[in-house]
């Protein structure tokens, strides 16, 4: 299988290096991707998909990040013949308009945040009377695609309110919600129609500093599976969420096929959905995949395919995996680009080194904009940063505990000046602070 991946984060070389494992998957080709993931994949510089997917003869394309699916890249490529793992652009609307979200769960009877939008151009008088019908806690997210970091909780209304005028300067209606109160679990399920597939939950840290200090971000580290978790958490919440939110878009006719990833809060009552993304999680993904034994190009292809339902059940490795990421100094609110990274030259994958906001040093690319082109063998070692969040490691261990170790001990191999990092990946768990009450 030749299998072309499209996105440029840790994402996305994860999902590489996954397929490059994969017996049955002889090429891998990421486009753009980035410098960090150049020995095991074949990079392209931006170029347009089909065009793409038809030189290099795909037999599968994979989706990584939400923009180009709520674009439309997957309904071209399909057009254009090519199994695809993503889905329709009017089937990512479960995560591009939280209208189309909270009304596809309100009709599926699935429990959520209560929500209102504030449009731009709203008076003051009418977004303080929005903000006293929500609060003591305070959920301002940008209506937009933020990658996650466009969403402020906050107890003080004066900080409420600055969020609602900068998302609204930057052109982009509010959505304020009420606050749902519990640990988060990020499950990603693979979905075909009405077939759902979990992988095993996970839990992300969004704020940049430790003891969820600071400033929302895209994500800081992850771990997965959850200890904490009840022992039918996984199956209620396909039950109670994914199943019937997969069985109401096959009923309005946009039937979701890629990866539905339910972002949850575990209250008294179980679950409810905080969000959904249409694709996989960042840096959930890094963690997840690295306990899959199942290869992954027969599990993203039998979704691409409609052949969901007969695939085997998947199969996991024992023990826990988990992420951090090191991220360049300033972010999220500016990070610094052009910076010297080392210890995670191209090929460092068997160490836990996933790359994201990189490029090669002598690449005169602007930041963000990933790799130039090339193939594995020769590609040029000394990587600068070029995004905020620039590596991740990831790593396992029969304990939660012995898989933070040694992502730890990795990351003292890896420097970035000015960079940084949280020191608490998953450490309230392994500390037993995170409780369930139902
Ligand atoms: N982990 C957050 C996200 O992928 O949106």
């Amino acid at each position: 299988m030749r299998i072309l991946v499209i996105g440029n984060g840790a994402r996305e070389h994860a999902l590489a290096y996954s397929l490059s494992r994969d017996p049955q998957v002889t090429e891998v080709h990421v486009s753009p991707g980035n410098a960090g993931m150049s020995a095991i994949a074949t990079l392209h510089p931006q170029a347009d998909a089909v065009a793409l997917a038809r030189e290099i003869a795909a037999d599968l394309v994979v989706v990584g990040p939400e923009i180009p699916l709520v674009d439309g890249v997957a309904d071209q490529l399909r057009e254009a013949g090519f199994a695809v793992f993503g889905p329709s652009a009017k089937a990512a609307q479960i995560e591009g308009s939280k209208k189309f979200a909270k009304d596809t769960m309100a009709r599926a009877g699935v429990k959520t945040a209560r929500a209102e939008q504030v449009a731009v151009g709203t008076s003051e008088e009418e977004i303080d009377a929005t903000l006293d019908r929500f609060g003591p806690h305070y959920v301002v997210k940008d209506d937009g695609l933020a990658g996650g970091k466009g969403v402020v909780v906050t107890d003080d209304v004066v900080e409420a309110r600055e969020h609602i005028r900068a998302v609204h300067a930057g052109g982009n209606p509010v959505l304020l919600e009420s606050f749902l109160d519990g640990p988060e679990v990020s499950l990603f399920c693979l979905v075909d129609g009405e077939t759902v597939v979990p992988l095993l939950p996970a839990q992300d840290h969004k704020r940049v500093g430790d003891n969820d200090s600071g400033p929302n971000t895209g994500g800081m580290g992850a771990y997965t599976p959850l200890p904490w978790l009840p022992e039918d958490g996984v199956q209620r919440i396909v039950d109670e969420v994914v199943v019937p939110v997969a069985a109401q878009m096959v009923e309005d006719g946009v039937p979701f096929n890629g990866l539905l990833y339910a972002g949850l809060a575990w209250g008294q009552d179980g679950p409810s959905v905080v969000e959904f993304n249409c694709r996989f999680g960042d840096p959930e993904t890094q963690a997840v995949l690295e306990l899959l034994e199942t290869p992954l190009g027969g599990v993203l292809n039998a979704v691409a395919t409609g052949t969901l339902d007969q695939l085997p059940e998947l199969e996991w490795k024992d023990g826990y995996a988990l992420t951090v990421v090191l991220a360049a100094e300033g972010y999220p609110e500016a990070p610094v680009a052009g910076v010297p990274l080392t210890g995670a030259d191209p090929g460092s994958e068997a160490r836990g080194v996933r790359a994201a906001g990189v490029r090669a040093a002598e690449d005169g690319v602007s930041e963000g904009a990933g790799a130039a082109s090339g193939t594995g063998e020769g590609a040029a070692a000394g990587l600068v940063s070029a995004g905020g969040r620039v590596v991740n490691v990831v790593a396992t261990g029969k304990t939660l505990e012995d898989a933070r170790a040694a992502a730890y001990a990795e990351l003292k191999n890896i420097t970035l000046p000015g960079g940084h990092f949280r020191t608490d990946i998953a450490l309230p768990a392994v500390k037993g602070e995170i409780r369930i009450d139902a």
